[in-house]
Order: structure tokens, then C-alpha cells, then sequence
């Protein structure tokens, strides 16, 4: 008896050894090697099509997306809200990229179905040349219990800018690259709709929607030619979570964190929080998820709950 029990327990080891073994393997492959290797999507993406389209893609995560497509050859559509800033990042875009071409379209997604048509009229010339779509456009609203937030309108603002848009833009360019057989589509999520997002609740709905519905087309058009990738940050020193010009090794900068998941994890992983912190972070989340779940949902709504408070209470004073 005592025999078996050893044998067992000598089994179990040797499997998580494997699995801890494979993961870390796994981990290194895809964060690093498989770019070197060039087993990634990079060197082939002009083949997607010569035009990308990147929302939200005036400041931040998108602008570093729209930077770094353009660095490598892509004509690219910049969608966002303000014309001025629009106007700013294309010229700094043609700056840097002299051979490209740039088209900017203004619009406010938090306005709903009334921007689309406007939109189509804007890209349709271009149906059959766009490769690429990223959508990255997103809002976020206070850290605040449900019940506090003010105005029932935002959340039909959020709802609209981080799930409608990436909904209705999917289905308005779909349709030509998969008569092509090839297109990228890339949706931005976060890490907040991977676990517990107490006090954001809506902003973490609407990034789990993100990314259900981008693994689930992944699967869809996978036959069509059609690659898609949901991307999971956590905290990049941008303007919406407030940490412009704040990076550190765990809050990388965009460029940082977009050279992570568009020069390296591009066509080596589908659900991916690319860059190596936030990897690690989206792996021990929903490990513990899975085997603490109560645990796990009590830490995470008093170290929220707490830091809204002192928000809250700073913002008072
Ligand atoms: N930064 C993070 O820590 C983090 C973490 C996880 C996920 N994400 C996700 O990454 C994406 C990009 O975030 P970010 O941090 O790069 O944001 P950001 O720096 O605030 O930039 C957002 C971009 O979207 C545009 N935009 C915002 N609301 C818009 C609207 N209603 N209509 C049209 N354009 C609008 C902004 O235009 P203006 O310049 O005119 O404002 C700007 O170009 C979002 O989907 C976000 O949820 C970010």
C-alpha cells in the first residue's frame, strides 16, 4: 500500500515537472525565440494587405500600433475623435515614413450606431486593400461601485466605444478579407476582463466580451486565412489608466508593450498579454482563479475597494 502511495505521488511529481518544464519552455519560445526564429507573422504582413486601419489611434497603446505598422510599410487609417490630434499624428507618422500613404477619419465611438455609416463611406475604396484592423479603442469609467456612477449615458458611452466598435468595424471589413482569404484582425482586451474587476466592473465586462469574442472568431475564420488575436495588457504608462511618463519594468511604455505583442507574439499566440510581466500576471491570475477563486475575489475587492477609497478621499481634498 505504502508502496502505491509512493509511486503515486512520484507519478504526480514527474507530470507537474513536465508541465512546469512545457510552460516555461513555452514561455520563452513564444515571448522571445519565436521572433528570432522568424516563426512570427512580421516578416509576411505586408501579404495581409497593404492598408491597416488602428482605432483610437491618437495617443497611447494605438498610436504605438499605428507607429510601428507604418515603420513597416503599411498604409494606415488612423480613426479617433479629435481631428487636431489626428492631424498631429499623421504628420508625425509621415514624418518618420515618407513612402506610406495616411488617411484620418474623426469620429466619437461613444455615439454610436450614427458614426458607421460614416465610417464605410470613408474606408469603402479601400475594402479590398485593408489587411489589417486593430481595434483598440477604449474608455474606462471611475473606480467606483456601480451604484455611484452619476449618469446612466456612460454606460452606454463604454459599451459602445470598447465592445460596438470592435463589433461593427469586425463586421465591416470581414467580409472582404475573407473573399481575399487573408486578414489580421487585432483586439485590444485587458487583464481586467480575465479575473475580478470589482469597481470596474463594466470596464472589466466589456474587455471579457473582448476577449470571448475575438477567441471565439479566431476559431471561426482560422479556415478563411483570417488570423485573430485577442491582446491582454495589464497597466501600460499610458493616459487612460493615468500613468503617462510613469513606466517602470511592470508598466511598460506603449512602444514598449506594442514591439511585445506586435513585433514577437503576432502569429505565434492567439490570447496573449505579450509583453513578459503581464504574461506572468495573466498565468498566476488565472491559476489562482481556478484553485482559490473565493480567496482571490476577497483580496481583490478590499485592495480596490481601498485604493478607490484614498482616489476618492484624494480627490475631496
Ligand atoms: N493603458 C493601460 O494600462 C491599458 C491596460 C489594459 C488595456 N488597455 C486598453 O488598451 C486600449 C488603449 O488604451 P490606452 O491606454 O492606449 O488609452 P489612451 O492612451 O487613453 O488612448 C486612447 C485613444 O483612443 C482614443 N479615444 C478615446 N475615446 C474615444 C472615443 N470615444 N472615440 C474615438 N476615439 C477615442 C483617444 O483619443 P483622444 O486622444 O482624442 O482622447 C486615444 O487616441 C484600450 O482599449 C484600453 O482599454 C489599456
Amino acid at each position: 500500500m505504502v508502496f502505491c502511495v509512493e509511486v503515486f505521488g512520484w507519478g504526480i511529481m514527474v507530470v507537474m515537472g513536465a508541465k512546469l518544464l512545457f510552460n516555461c519552455y513555452d514561455f520563452f519560445y513564444a515571448t522571445y525565440l519565436a521572433a528570432a526564429l522568424g516563426h512570427n507573422l512580421v516578416p509576411k504582413i505586408k501579404q495581409f494587405g497593404s492598408w491597416a486601419v488602428v482605432t483610437g489611434a491618437t495617443d497611447g497603446i494605438g498610436k504605438a500600433y499605428a507607429q510601428q505598422l507604418a515603420a513597416l510599410g503599411l498604409n494606415i487609417v488612423l480613426v479617433s475623435r479629435s481631428p487636431v490630434k489626428l492631424k498631429q499624428v499623421s504628420d508625425e507618422i509621415s514624418r518618420q515614413n515618407r513612402a506610406i500613404q495616411i488617411l484620418t477619419v474623426a469620429v466619437d465611438f461613444t455615439d454610436g450606431n450614427a458614426i458607421y455609416p460614416k465610417l464605410k463611406k470613408e474606408l469603402s475604396h479601400l475594402f479590398g486593400q485593408i489587411g489589417i484592423l486593430v481595434n483598440n479603442v477604449g474608455m474606462k469609467l471611475p473606480t467606483c461601485q456601480i451604484a455611484d456612477v452619476p449618469s446612466g449615458d456612460q454606460f452606454n458611452e463604454i459599451i459602445n466605444c470598447n465592445v460596438m466598435s470592435m463589433v461593427r468595424l469586425t463586421n465591416m471589413l470581414l467580409p472582404a478579407m475573407r473573399k481575399k482569404k487573408r486578414g489580421l484582425i487585432i483586439n485590444i482586451g485587458s487583464l481586467a476582463g480575465t479575473g475580478f474587476a470589482p469597481m470596474r466592473t463594466t470596464y472589466g465586462a466589456t474587455k471579457a466580451f473582448v476577449d470571448k469574442f475575438s477567441c471565439d472568431l479566431a476559431a471561426e475564420y482560422r479556415s478563411d486565412g483570417i488570423v485573430v488575436q485577442s491582446i491582454l495588457p495589464g497597466y501600460v504608462a499610458t493616459k487612460l489608466p493615468g500613468l503617462s511618463g510613469k513606466s517602470s519594468f511592470d508598466v511598460p511604455t506603449a512602444k514598449t508593450y506594442v514591439e511585445a505583442a506586435l513585433l514577437r507574439s503576432l502569429g505565434v499566440e492567439t490570447r496573449t498579454s505579450a509583453y513578459w510581466f503581464h504574461k506572468i500576471l495573466l498565468y498566476w491570475t488565472e491559476f489562482l482563479y481556478f484553485f482559490v477563486p473565493n480567496l482571490v475575489q476577497k483580496l481583490t475587492v478590499s485592495i480596490i475597494g481601498r485604493k478607490a477609497q484614498m482616489a476618492n478621499l484624494q480627490t475631496r481634498m
